[in-house]
């Protein structure tokens, strides 16, 4: 008989289920009585959907690396929603938006305004090859949307292929071409034409390719297009936030099948954007150009909404269809909090620190496997870093319970951060930490590996 963890399972790849025994624990020892009352207020005024209800706490104040609750106490988010890349309250970008508010707050569509004339002129000038073409969106769903109505516009085919795991979005079309049951179970009919095939994931590889992939998931992509003949586009994240980090002839290989097969390569980089992973577009990592790129988050100096699709001139091809036309399309503040952001991240070298940061992180982390059976593989690019927990190296089987244990563990000593696929420690710091904060927080992590060893000793 499967347990009710296991029925869970499959539910967790985007993040740590809110329902489990060990949140209810944590929750009994850590919430006062003030923060109960304003949980219960949540609970009874939203919607209830899975991964925010019930909640995990109530937040206060945030600044820098950190976030702090009701009741004072300060953690370092290593979440953040992919939002806070300069740090959270920059004060530059909140300059920015004061500024923008007295002079032009909003601006009516069918008009423009030059804070997101000069955001779109940004973005063409720093995105790789031609990709030229700018729309902003108030949210990375609807801006993945828009790239696939541009794609079926621009090739007149309406299939793609996509990944199983991957996110990107909650939408209807972005729940058809995402692969996680959490959003696309019991939906009914997603759209048609959208086929998965699975990621670049060695640990959990269906060809079990040993740790290290082989390449056999990109040549099967191109199977696919092959057996499909009419594939209008592949859409994919460049990496995966869980993460899973593709070997470097990965994406030439896809983006070279693509072109055989006359299908378009749309990047999601909604949470890799602005320099997370060492480079500005996680794309830049690889060497190649797709033909539109997704960006979002942190886009809007973790203030603002903001997201866009940037896609190659030659897609410049739809001017008589409505491809976005949102409302806040071009909102003057969120373009100003774009701007300040870029400039931020460019005045104070943040994608440098994220190499240099990230890096050392992950020789930290890779040390710490000589110490603790429990760590199965430890990946990373920049600063989106994953630590994979397993019941035994051997056989990887994922440690969904051990790893629900040393989040709420590391959440007790100040550091919050996410799980993905029920086992996977997923860490996106500020790309502004210094050493000594990412130091503190490998030695919380250090901690609750080592609670595990003593607990799994006993046992
Ligand atoms: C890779 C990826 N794409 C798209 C989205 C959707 O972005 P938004 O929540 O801004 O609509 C997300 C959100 O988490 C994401 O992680």
């Amino acid at each position: 008989m499967p347990s009710e963890q296991d029925d869970l399972a499959k539910y967790k790849s985007e993040g740590d289920l809110n329902i489990s025994p060990r949140r209810k624990e944590w929750a009994r020892e850590y919430i006062d009585p003030e923060t109960e009352r304003w949980l219960d207020e949540d609970a009874k005024y939203f919607l209830h959907q899975s991964l925010s209800t019930p909640c995990l706490n109530v937040l206060s104040h945030c600044d820098g690396i950190y976030i702090e609750d009701l009741q004072g106490r300060r953690y370092m988010d290593f979440h953040g929603n992919n939002v806070h890349q300069v740090g959270f309250g920059n004060r530059r970008v909140i300059e920015a938006i004061k500024a923008q508010m007295d002079e032009l707050p909003f601006c009516t569509r069918r008009y423009t305004n030059i804070p997101a004339i000069k955001l779109a002129k940004k973005l063409s000038d720093l995105a790789p090859g031609d990709l030229n073409r700018v729309l902003f969106a108030p949210g990375g769903t609807v801006a993945i949307g828009m790239a696939l109505k541009l794609a079926r516009a621009a090739t007149g085919r309406f299939k793609t292929i996509s990944m199983w795991d991957s996110f990107h979005g909650a939408s209807l079309d972005a729940i058809s071409i995402g692969g996680e049951a959490i959003f696309r179970s019991g939906m009914g009919p997603l759209l048609p034409g959208t086929e998965h095939v699975p990621p670049p994931d060695p640990v959990h590889c269906p060809w079990e390719c040993g740790n290290e992939c082989n390449l056999k998931c990109a040549r099967y992509l191109e199977y696919v297009l092959e057996k499909e003949g009419d594939v209008g586009a592949v859409i994919a994240e460049t990496v995966r936030s869980t993460p899973y980090i593709p070997p470097p002839e990965y994406w030439k290989t896809i983006r070279a099948a693509c072109d055989r097969h006359g299908a378009l390569l749309i990047l999601d980089e909604v949470t890799t954007f602005l320099g997370r992973t060492g480079k500005m577009f996680a794309c830049e990592n690889y060497g190649i150009v797709p033909d539109m790129l997704v960006i979002g988050k942190g886009l809007g100096g973790g203030i603002f909404p903001l997201a866009a699709m940037i896609a190659r001139e030659g897609l410049n091809v739809a001017p008589g269809r409505s491809l976005g036309h949102y409302t806040h399309e071009k909102n003057p503040v969120a373009c100003a909090a774009g701007l300040a952001t870029i400039e931020c991240m460019q005045d104070e070298g943040l994608i440098e620190n994220a190499k240099e940061i990230g890096g050392y992180a992950l020789g930290r982390l890779r040390s710490m496997m000589d110490r603790h059976e429990i760590i199965g593989n430890v990946r990373g690019l920049g600063l989106i870093i994953g630590v994979e927990v397993v019941r035994n190296r051997e056989t990887r089987e994922r440690a969904t319970d051990e790893a629900e244990q040393i989040m709420y563990s590391a959440l007790a000593k100040g550091l919050s951060f996410k799980l993905s696929m029920g086992n996977i420690l997923t860490l996106t710091p500020p790309l502004t930490i210094t050493k000594a904060e990412m130091d503190k927080a490998l030695d919380v992590l250090e901690a609750c590996f080592e609670e595990v060893d003593v607990q799994r000793k006993r046992s």
